[in-house]
């Protein structure tokens, strides 16, 4: 493992947020006394009625109780938007950058952003919309996705994002799952230059559901859809019609916000339920310090709308913090590998945050790409969603940042509102491939996996836990409270279980080592299947590679590679030769894979994850039963797999 060290630069400590003796300060107070930290930054936000209590929470098995704030009200919608006006009405709140460079950007002010969403919360109110009522959000990267959820927010109606990517199948079971009212779709969602017909898909997903839903379809593409009379209503038209003015409901700090679907290792995905008020104050707190934001700066996170990413960091943390937020529809490589860093020349972008596979994909088609373009204007560089390799790591530090930005690698889930753990900028010193130290009132801890007992010597190598509360952190599952204790509080009494390995290293800094259902056991050794990706990847001819155990006779499970090469290289024996070497030289004979497959492409999810579940069968010779390739973005990458397999019993 390289431990090189990047110490924030001494000017820009000067004047960020937060510098290492502020953190070192502030995460002792936060820890010392939740209560007094918490109340303070609850006072980011505005409250209809303040709060008299703050932390409520409970982890103790058979009573998993969490609630922040629990007496105060207020909306998130008046809290993202209204408070806003008198200072900034004419600021942009939202730069929207369409999938084509050749279709003007739009720059939606506060004010404009009041107005639409009150347009929305209006029509969704005639359609019958009511506080606590849910509606599904299936829509494009465009505005109309930010005036949606903020619509649901100010109407105290529980919104759900279904990503555009997903099938028919998956958006029933989410409508029905939460027995959602209103279905927000549009004609069609443009991508990479494809278009994906999100109103037809709607058609076939109603099929399935019952017939009082009804389906509210904003016109976009003006692509050729069906309509259905009495189901389908025509936003445009609708909100043509409306007042652009709609009170803001009183909502408690503890009502949800939203429902977000998320896939566990196994069964149906879950309802990951976020509150109002705690959930705010966590995004507005990390969206603030994790990127060192300062009023006035352009903050693209270039996730999807239908990811928490896209909730926290795009539209609830920045619009929060007054700030503006940039949205893209497209995907980095359209119509070239430049796309990204056009972007941020154009709207002179200051905090740039992405994920470590669109930087590989990046990486793999060379530096002339980034090099071309200006971007001086970026202050922050951030990832997220994965471990990031050391090797990727240095090429946005080296390439993107020419080794003068910092990088936040920061680590959460869907589950967690908000960053828990992350270098703030001005403050830690990072180490390539670390996400660092833990978030203010964060409290990480490793636990042996066999015995369940803390790890209280620095350097240890466990399963990550939080021992306490933090305002972000999901309620519960969507009706089935349950689920929600067994999930993350059954495995390790009285503490949330977060399914992540980790290594805490003499520094106490946390590196990820994968999903604890990702990590193998070879001849008795644990490790991460991600320690050996970053090995592979290191290597100058891999642009990609994912790793997977399997059932080895002698070793108990044996190391099976798939590993996709940089353009124009031969996959040949020797290359094989030369990167089991490799690999045994940066980890250690116990590393080597048994098996290196090559893949021309790997299955992933639209959102850019990939399947290991699909690998692992494959692995293991047992390709019958692959399950659910539905959520599958390129599925014929699957059959060259199988037709090239290794393992052939
Ligand atoms: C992984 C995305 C290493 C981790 C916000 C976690 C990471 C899961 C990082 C959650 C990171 C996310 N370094 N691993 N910086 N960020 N992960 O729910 O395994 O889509 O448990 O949330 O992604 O994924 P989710």
């Amino acid at each position: 493992m390289t431990d090189k060290m990047y110490p924030p630069a001494a000017d820009f400590a000067a004047n960020a947020h937060a510098d290492k003796a502020s953190y070192e300060k502030m995460y002792a107070e936060s820890l010392a006394d939740p209560d007094a930290f918490w109340g303070e930054q609850g006072k980011r936000i505005d409250w209809m009625k303040p709060y008299t209590k703050v932390k409520n929470t409970s982890f103790e098995p058979g009573n998993i109780d969490i609630r922040w704030y629990e007496d105060g009200t207020m909306n998130v919608a008046a809290n993202c938007i209204d408070r806003h006006l008198a200072e900034r009405g004419d600021q942009t709140a939202i730069i929207w950058e369409a999938d084509s460079p050749d279709t003007p950007a739009r720059h939606i002010s506060y004010k404009e952003l009041h107005d639409n969403t009150c347009r929305m919360a209006n029509v969704l109110k005639d359609l019958g919309v009511k506080k606590g009522h849910r509606v599904i959000l299936y829509l494009p990267m465009i505005p109309e996705a930010a005036y949606a959820m903020l619509a649901c927010a100010r109407l105290g109606a529980v919104h759900s994002i279904v990503f555009a990517g997903f099938s028919p199948d998956a958006l029933a079971n989410r409508i029905n799952d939460c027995d959602a009212r209103v279905v927000i779709t549009a004609d069609e969602a443009p991508r990479g230059g494809r278009v994906t017909a999100l109103k037809s898909n709607t058609d076939a997903a109603l099929l399935h559901c019952k017939d009082s839903v009804k389906m509210l379809v904003v016109k976009h593409t003006g692509g050729q859809t069906t309509w259905t009379q009495d189901r389908d209503y025509d936003y445009n038209a609708l909100a043509a019609e409306v007042s652009a003015d709609c009170p803001a409901e009183e909502m408690n700090a503890e009502d949800p916000l939203f429902i977000l679907y998320t896939s566990g290792s196994t069964g149906k995905p879950k309802g990951v339920v976020h509150s109002s008020g705690g959930y705010l104050v966590y995004a507005a707190m990390t969206h603030q310090y994790t990127f060192d934001y300062h009023d006035g700066d352009v903050f693209w996170c270039t996730a999807d709308v239908g990811w928490v990413t896209g909730h926290s960091y795009i539209v609830y943390g920045p619009l929060a913090n007054g700030a503006t937020t940039l949205m893209f529809e497209g995907v980095p490589t359209y119509p070239d590998a430049s796309r990204f860093w056009q972007v941020c020349e154009k709207h002179k972008v200051n905090q740039f945050y992405t994920a470590p596979t669109a930087i590989r994909a990046l990486m793999a088609y060379g530096e002339d790409f980034v090099t071309k373009c200006d971007l001086s204007d970026i202050k922050v560089l951030g990832t997220v969603g994965e471990p990031i390799n050391p090797e990727a790591w240095n090429w946005y530090n080296d390439v993107v940042g020419k080794g003068t930005k910092p990088i936040v690698d920061t680590w959460w889930q869907t589950e967690t509102g908000g960053h828990l753990m992350t270098p703030l900028p001005g403050a830690t010193a990072t180490k390539p491939g670390s996400c660092t130290l833990p978030f203010f009132g964060i409290t990480p801890v490793m636990l042996d996996a066999t015995s369940g007992e803390e790890i209280t010597t620095t350097e240890a190598e466990g399963v990550l836990c939080m021992r306490d509360s933090w305002p972000g952190q999901m309620r519960t599952v969507y009706g089935d409270h349950e689920r929600f204790e067994k999930t993350y509080f059954s495995d390790y009494k009285g503490y949330y279980f977060t399914g992540d390995g980790a290594r805490r290293d003499s520094d106490g800094y946390y590196w990820i080592t994968g999903r604890v259902d990702d990590v193998i056991n070879v001849s008795g050794h644990r490790m991460g299947t991600a320690e050996v990706e970053s090995a592979l990847v290191a290597h100058a001819k891999v642009a990609e590679a994912a790793v997977v155990g399997y059932p080895h006779d002698i070793k108990g499970q044996g190391i099976y590679a798939y590993v996709t090469l940089m353009n124009g290289v031969d996959p040949t024996d020797e290359l094989r030769k030369e990167l089991e070497k490799w690999v045994r030289t940066e980890i250690g004979p116990i590393a080597k894979p048994d098996l290196i497959q090559w893949a021309p492409g790997l299955p992933k999810t639209r959102s850019g994850k990939i399947m290991r579940r699909i690998l692992r069968k494959i692995a293991e010779d047992d390709f019958g039963a692959l399950g659910d390739t539905s959520t599958l973005a390129e599925p014929a990458v699957v059959d060259d797999l199988i037709a090239n397999r290794m393992n052939r019993s």
